[in-house]
């Protein structure tokens, strides 16, 4: 089962805030795989992410660091994969054991490794439309990432009611 919702955010806030309420409604083995160029609200939205598992910390974009481990309700991992030149690094990385881990994963540039991932996952890609305007495109796939995705919904035409 696929389904799909696209949402425009207007500011950075409004990223965050729908980060923070995918973060409230995650659940463990939850996969999100975030696409979008440079500077479209990769980390702006893991930043929610991590307040909605109630994560102390804020995740940064990594430098050279390309996983890192938040404790909160959930662990957070957030891998970033800009820098992944071969897929022999997944490996080294870690990434099957995030994948099957007990926490969320969050993984920014996802698509530099399509098929590491397994089917079931939630993909979010954010196009920036302007300065402050991002499209942000989700397609869940299996049930957990389904009901994930209903429960945006529900909070998405709040939102857009507001
Ligand atoms: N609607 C919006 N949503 C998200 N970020 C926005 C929005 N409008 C403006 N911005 C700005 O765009 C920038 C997004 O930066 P961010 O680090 O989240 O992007 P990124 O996709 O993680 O980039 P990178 O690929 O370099 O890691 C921030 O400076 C943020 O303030
Ligand atoms: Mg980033």
């Amino acid at each position: 089962m696929t389904t799909e919702l696209e949402i425009i955010s207007h500011s950075s806030d409004e990223t965050h805030t729908l980060g923070v309420q995918l973060g409230q409604n995650t659940k463990a083995g939850d996969v999100l795989l975030l696409t979008g160029e440079l500077g479209a609200g990769k980390t702006t939205l893991t930043q929610g992410i991590a307040q909605g598992l109630e994560v102390a910390e804020r995740p940064r974009s990594p430098t050279f660091v390309m996983a890192t481990e938040y404790h909160g309700r959930l662990p957070l991992y957030h891998l970033d994969l800009y820098r992944v030149d071969h897929v022999a690094e997944l490996g080294e990385l870690g990434l099957d054991e995030y994948l099957s881990g007990e926490g969320v994963t969050v993984v920014e540039w996802a698509d530099r490794a399509p098929h590491a991932f397994p089917a079931d996952c939630l993909w979010i890609s954010l196009e920036s439309i302007d300065e402050d305007t991002r499209r942000v495109s989700m397609t869940a796939d299996g049930d957990r990432h389904v009901a994930l995705l209903a429960s945006l919904k529900s909070r998405a035409s709040t939102m857009e009611n507001r």
